[in-house]
């Protein structure tokens, strides 16, 4: 998928050292920018003679006509600290819109319930905007964690639209460093805060139409174990993690071992955009990722730790096994699709479909 020289528009200060960038969408490109709300950006800028893509979600309700990411700074985060710097008039390379932790509104009313923590929030802004707008008999609540009122991402907006929808958007805002007079608003969003928002009526995991949860991986799992535990099905449960979750990584020899199983000289062959190249690997020191770049073939790729899915790819001949896996679905796994940055082959050829849906 191509990057495009987007110019930008705005820059909006945000809580919590965030910033909100806008984008200027030149008519031409106008087709492959429209996005549905919950997706996201890669963004690639040269920093430091390097080149550095990161994947940030749309916050923008869909009908507004505006492209707007949310930037959160993350302390030593090379991407986070230069678009802190970021002003009207720079250019940046811009991916379409990619991602599937989505809602498509349009269809009748439905229920929903959002959980975000942080910098969590920005695909959950889009979501719900676009859903109040779209879904007039839909209706949304909204379980946020921060730290303080300060780092409250987006908070004008939030509040814009519970004035707006009040009868259909229920927000709370859940503070870990700062007291607030209800005790049930105060610490992390964690599985016993969830219990007590189901006993008081506040959420009702079993029947809403769709639960979406987004944020550090910890307290995803977290809330994505409760909501089972409380009665959602799996298959109305949808997240997406921004880091993965403590103890999920593996260890250098956990990897180390996995790719010691990989094959060693492997003929590859990738199907992009239509075109095939070829480039051969040692499954034992590279994944797939890593051996394209080197022979000059170019990936989409974002995260390159197992989180965004932008590498997502079909094996249609061959075998391939991940390091990890943050954001492939089962069924997906049980398709034969697997992530290009995570993937070593165990086959001596393998292909891999890019264009696979
Ligand atoms: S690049 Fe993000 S999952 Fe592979």
């Amino acid at each position: 998928m191509a990057f495009h020289d987007l110019k930008i528009l705005a820059v909006r200060p945000q809580g919590g050292d965030a910033v909100a960038i806008t984008f200027d969408v030149p008519g031409d490109a106008a087709d492959k920018f429209h996005f549905t709300p919950g997706q996201y950006l890669t963004l690639r800028a040269e920093i430091g003679g390097e080149d550095v893509r990161r994947s940030y979600s749309i916050c923008s309700p869909r009908k507004s006509g505006r492209l707007e990411v949310g930037i959160r700074a993350i302390e030593g985060g090379r991407f986070s600290g230069f678009a802190s710097a970021l002003k009207p008039g720079d250019m940046l390379k811009v991916m379409p819109p990619e991602g599937r932790f989505v809602v498509a509104p349009g269809g009748g009313g439905h229920d929903y319930l959002l959980i975000a923590a942080g910098s969590g929030i920005t695909p959950m802004l889009s979501i719900a905007a676009s859903v109040l707008e779209e879904e007039p008999e839909s209706q949304v609540t909204l379980i946020y964690g921060n730290r303080t009122t300060n780092s409250i991402m987006f908070r004008e907006e939030l509040e814009e639209l519970k004035d707006r929808y009040l009868d259909r958007f229920q927000l709370l805002h859940v503070l870990s460093r700062e007291d607030q007079d209800v005790p049930m608003l105060n610490g992390r969003i964690d599985a016993e805060k969830l219990r007590v928002y189901a006993e008081k009526g506040i959420i009702a995991p079993a029947s809403h139409d769709g639960i979406y949860i987004c944020g550090p991986g910890d307290m995803t799992e977290l809330a994505a174990a409760t909501m089972r535990e409380l009665g959602a099905p799996d298959s109305r449960i949808h997240m997406e993690l921004f880091t993965p979750a403590e103890g999920s990584l593996p260890t250098a020899s956990e990897r180390a071992a996995k790719a010691e199983t990989a094959s060693g000289k492997v003929e590859v062959e990738t199907i992009l955009d239509g075109t095939r190249r070829r480039f051969t690997m040692d499954g034992k020191k590279q994944t797939v990722l890593e051996a394209a770049h080197e022979a000059g073939v170019e990936l989409p790729f974002s995260c390159a730790g197992g989180m965004c899915c932008t590498c997502r790819c079909r094996v249609s001949e061959g075998k391939a096994e991940m390091d990890v896996n943050y954001s492939l679905e089962p069924w997906e796994l049980e398709a034969g699709f697997v992530l290009a940055c995570q993937s070593r082959p165990h086959s001596e050829k393998i292909i891999l479909d890019f264009d696979a849906v």
